[in-house]
């Protein structure tokens, strides 16, 4: 049984399902190495324009790394666990694609550092969300102290890791983590991922970039590199079909060039 399900929902998206339901989809080495092939995959695939994050068995998204892997004091395993960590989660953050993340129960350790990579977030009321590490006697290693503290600031933050509370899906939505709370998440997902069909793809990849590198640039640098990016987009196809197709009051057809 795969422990990463690939299924392309609809035309232009994909899902990619952790399916390790027994132990709360935690992510066994194995188990990174299907995500890691399935990024690659999701990425070469032009056909692939959005991908849709969730786990299977209705109880979480992603419990963390697996806490079995770490027994026995095997320090060398530990850090090429770490190392591989942080190099998927880095290529799920860059992937040029919008990337939704559906969180249904928890989403903890690991599991809400892959939601920090991702691009819109949709929550159930009743998720879970933590960096529990502390709990364990570690830290975070696969950018969640960095990533949720330039998210949420340093306050919430702190009481997710020091207090090793977990936040409601209904607060990650307040504190702006989550784009949306629904009873419906397989609905809002679709609903998400097609809004993203209609925005044009080499805009969607240079936003993502701008958003990434920006936010640790200095603000006038940042402001000329996304001059740069708009100067290029406007010589696009896209671009200007993009504003062929409003003034002709018709839907744009973008191909990604
Ligand atoms: N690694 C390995 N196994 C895990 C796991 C993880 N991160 N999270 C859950 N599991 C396993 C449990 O060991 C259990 O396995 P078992 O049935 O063989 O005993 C199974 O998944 C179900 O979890 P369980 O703890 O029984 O469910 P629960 O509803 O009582 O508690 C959690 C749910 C999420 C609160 C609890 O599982 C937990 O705290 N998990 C660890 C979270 C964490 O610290 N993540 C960061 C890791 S660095």
């Amino acid at each position: 049984m795969a422990l990463i399900e690939i299924s392309d929902l609809h035309p232009g998206v994909r899902q990619l399902l952790f399916n390790r339901p027994e132990k709360l989809n935690a992510l066994s080495s194995p188990l990174m190495a299907e995500f890691d092939a399935a990024l690659d995959a999701a990425e070469a695939d032009d056909d692939v324009r959005v991908l849709i994050l969730r786990g299977s068995g209705g109880k979480a998204f992603v419990a963390g790394a697996d806490i079995a892997e770490y027994q026995g004091d095997k320090r060398a395993e530990f850090i090429a666990y770490q190392m591989n960590s942080r190099r998927v989660f880095d290529k799920l953050e860059r992937l040029p694609k919008p990337v939704i993340c559906v969180i249904d129960g928890f989403a903890l350790g690991g599991g809400f550092e892959i939601a920090l990579c991702c691009d819109i977030l949709l929550v159930s009321p009743d998720a879970q969300l933590g960096l529990p590490e502390g709990r364990l006697g570690l830290s975070p290693g696969g950018g969640g102290t960095q990533r949720l503290v330039r998210a949420i600031g340093k306050y919430a933050a702190s009481d997710l890791m020091l207090a090793g509370w977990r936040m409601s899906g209904q607060r990650a939505y307040e504190l702006g983590l989550a784009a949306e709370v629904s009873d419906d998440l397989e609905g809002a997902a679709l609903k998400r991922a097609r809004a993203c069909l209609k925005t044009a793809p080499l805009a969607q990849a240079e936003m993502k970039r701008l958003m990434r590198e920006g936010v640790d640039a200095p603000i006038e640098t940042a402001k000329s590199y996304e001059q740069e990016v708009l100067f290029r987009l406007y010589s696009t196809a896209d671009g200007q079909e993009g504003i062929d197709a409003f003034l002709e009051k018709r839907e744009p057809q973008f191909r990604g060039a």
